[in-house]
């Protein structure tokens, strides 16, 4: 895992508009590099906000078409779902980014079969996409090398749908775990395992506010994914805590 970056903001606005300027900077790296530009987004209100300031900096100078949109995770409810993270994403504003609905990587939902389905549904369609640099490496995740992956992380320490304590975070043989019986509701999800959050290039947790705080210090202490699962995930090239000036504030003292 790469060193930790911290970035701090004052407060939750500042904190998504400051990512959305650097995820604007990292898609273009990723286009100029010649490729595509595969970016994994996070459910929960720091997922919304950095949408809402993504979206309110796009512009059309940029080839849409290059760019992938996936989840990290996904309840496991019917499509449009209120409680679903892609609803929510496009309640913020998902579509006028100008991104190909082809390219936009939701995960199945309730309504396409049962949950283990819905995990190799999704595991196939990431192998669809896995980076030609990757064949003939049996031993590497197939999926694509996501540029950004972005990660909110729960009061508990929870990162996707992989939670303390839980005997899903241990999956990895596989990109994606059918998660069932998680401690917060929809107890039915699907997640990247963490050997496939591990493939991402750069890797963002974005935190804020105060009931973050301790959540974060232990992740800046810990490094046991089963007492905090943010403690372990980190980018092969950039790992960056984002955090407004309340999540941040334990870390020091830790
Ligand atoms: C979910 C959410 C969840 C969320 C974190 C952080 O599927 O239940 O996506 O994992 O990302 O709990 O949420 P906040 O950004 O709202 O604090």
């Amino acid at each position: 895992m790469s060193d930790r970056t911290i970035e701090i903001r004052p407060d939750k606005n500042e904190l998504a508009a400051a990512i959305a300027e650097a995820l604007e900077q990292a898609v273009d790296a990723a286009l100029r590099r010649g490729r595509n530009a595969h970016i994994a987004l996070t459910g929960g209100s720091m997922g919304q906000e950095l949408m809402k300031a993504w979206v309110a900096r796009a512009d059309d100078e940029r080839d849409w078409t290059r760019v992938h949109i996936w989840w990290g995770d996904e309840r496991f409810v019917p499509a449009g779902d209120d409680d679903r993270n892609d609803k929510q994403a496009d309640d913020a504003g998902l579509k006028k980014l100008g991104v190909p609905a082809n390219n936009v990587h939701r995960m199945p939902s309730s309504d396409d079969g049962d949950v283990a389905a819905g995990a190799e549904a999704y595991a196939q369609e990431l192998a669809e996409f896995t980076d030609v640099t990757a064949v003939g490496l049996p031993e590497k995740p197939q999926m694509p090398t996501f540029d950004v992956l972005m990660l909110g992380v729960g009061p508990d320490g929870h990162v996707a749908s992989l939670f303390p304590g839980h005997r899903d975070q241990l999956v990895d043989r596989v990109t994606v775990v059918a998660v069932q019986d998680a401690p917060k509701p929809p107890p039915t999800r699907l997640s990247l395992t963490f050997p496939a959050l591990a493939e991402a290039r750069e890797v963002w947790l974005m935190v804020a506010g105060e009931d973050k705080a301790d959540a974060v210090a232990t992740a800046f202490s810990s490094s046991d994914p089963m007492e905090c699962p943010a403690s372990v995930v980190g980018g092969q090239v950039s790992t960056t805590w984002w955090l407004d000036t309340a999540a941040a504030s334990k870390v020091e003292q830790s």
